[in-house]
């Protein structure tokens, strides 16, 4: 029996900071982001905005009424937990009218847990064929002011409902890991920013690559010629061109740039949303792949600090277009706003209030769904119309 994604969606705050702008504001060459970097602009949360706000805002339009009714687990994947016990996922369970015989939990390996989720929500519908998973991916990615890694900011989530007979892409049985315990990037929970070493992180990334492609392989996976596309976990873009590069390179083949650059398109305008990243790649290739992909089969590089990496690949299900939202996600990148510099750094410091006190968040995010107050430790959300 196939399984796999069904419907595939995402979301992003309705402002965005430019990084010609943070150039000028630092004096050096735009060039160094848009093209060494290979990103344009990354994306910013409101003070009202969050994991919670954005993984809701993701799922709402792949949730009718009957699929609501067959959703029995929801598997949240983030490394911007915002409760060391509470999972996130219950705020969206219950801003989605989710079913409350409805499993809930939280999975985090940095940018690497979607896909673990992604692995098993298959596992749990090929047994329970009837029955669907929604796989939220939800991240906010903020480095330290002025330092390198800066530039590759971003957030977003993207939401997936998993189930048999998928609508979009049948995920193959086989798949490569490979897991090795180091430090490239981690963020101890009393830091707000991550500590990362970026030159090692991203030797780490090509390596371990390298080894999952290897396991891949033995898994009997498909040999590298078989991908019409190949999307990778997505840092900055020009990461994606690196790794691209380094994997024809093990295969023997020749890198072809229409493998890789439909699913660059949203990232360079959206930044790394961790965990979501690697799915955000996987729309913007179906949403902006001129040929039909129906029939053709797509590889998939999901890397993770710390680290854990898997090579998976999947079949793009024939008539898959029509159960795209390709229009929604081209309007929502198309009417954000650009933020001047001291609005990016008073969103980038977060909302203002003491700890344990009250914090009543005016109103600036666009979607159905916002977090309205924080008070005695406990975050309240509301959604414009009542799920
Ligand atoms: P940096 O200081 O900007 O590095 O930091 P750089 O000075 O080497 O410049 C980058 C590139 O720009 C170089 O090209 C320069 O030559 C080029 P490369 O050597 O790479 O080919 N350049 C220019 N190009 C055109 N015109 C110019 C110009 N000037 C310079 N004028 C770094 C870059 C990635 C290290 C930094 O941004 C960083 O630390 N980022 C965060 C870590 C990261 O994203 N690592 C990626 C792999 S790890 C991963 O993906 C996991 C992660 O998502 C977290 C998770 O799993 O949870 C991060």
């Amino acid at each position: 029996m196939k399984t796999g994604i069904d419907k595939i969606s995402f979301a992003i705050p309705a402002r965005y900071f430019d990084l010609s702008a943070l150039a000028a504001q630092r004096g050096i060459d735009p060039a160094k982001f848009s093209r060494g970097i290979g990103q344009d602009r990354f994306a910013m949360p409101e003070h009202d905005e969050d994991i919670v706000t954005l993984g809701a805002e993701a799922a709402l339009p792949l949730l009718d009424a009957s699929t609501k009714n067959q959703i029995d687990t929801l598997l949240f994947a983030t490394e911007s937990g915002l409760d060391q016990s509470k999972a996130a996922g219950i705020h969206v369970h219950h801003l989605l009218g989710l079913p409350a015989r409805c499993r809930v939990v939280e999975m985090k390996q940095a940018c690497y847990s979607a896909t673990a989720a992604l692995q098993l929500a298959c596992a749990h519908v090929a047994r329970r064929p009837e029955r669907k998973v929604l796989v939220i991916a939800a991240d906010v990615a903020r480095y330290d002011l002025d330092g390198p890694a800066e530039a590759t900011q971003g957030c977003g989530g993207v939401a997936m409902v998993v189930g048999a007979d998928p609508a979009i892409l049948a995920l193959d049985p086989f798949s490569g890991c490979h897991t090795e315990d180091i430090y490239d990037f981690w963020r101890p929970p009393y830091r707000e920013t991550p500590l990362v070493d970026g030159k090692f992180s991203a030797l780490k990334y090509l390596q371990t690559l390298a080894h999952a492609w290897e396991a891949y392989q033995a898994d009997g996976g498909r040999p590298h010629e078989s991908f019409a596309r190949i999307c990778y976990h997505l840092p900055f873009s020009r990461m994606g061109e690196k790794a691209h590069r380094h994997l024809a390179g093990l295969a023997g083949v020749s890198a072809e740039a229409e493998r890789l650059d439909p699913g660059l398109t949203y990232a360079r305008d959206v930044g790394n949303c961790y965990s979501a990243s690697l799915y955000l790649s996987l729309i913007s290739t179906l949403d902006n792949s001129e040929e039909d992909l129906g029939g053709k089969a797509i590889g998939l590089f999901s890397y993770g600090s710390g680290a854990v990496g898997e090579m998976l690949s999947g079949e793009v299900q024939p008539g898959y277009r029509t159960h795209l939202l390709t229009e929604r996600h081209r309007t929502m990148l198309a009417e954000r706003k650009a933020l001047s510099h001291s609005a990016y750094l008073d969103l980038w410091h977060g909302p203002r209030g003491a700890q344990g006190g009250e914090i009543i968040l005016p109103q600036a995010a666009r979607g159905t769904f916002r977090l309205a107050r924080i008070h005695d430790h406990k975050r309240e959300y509301t959604s414009r119309t009542p799920a």
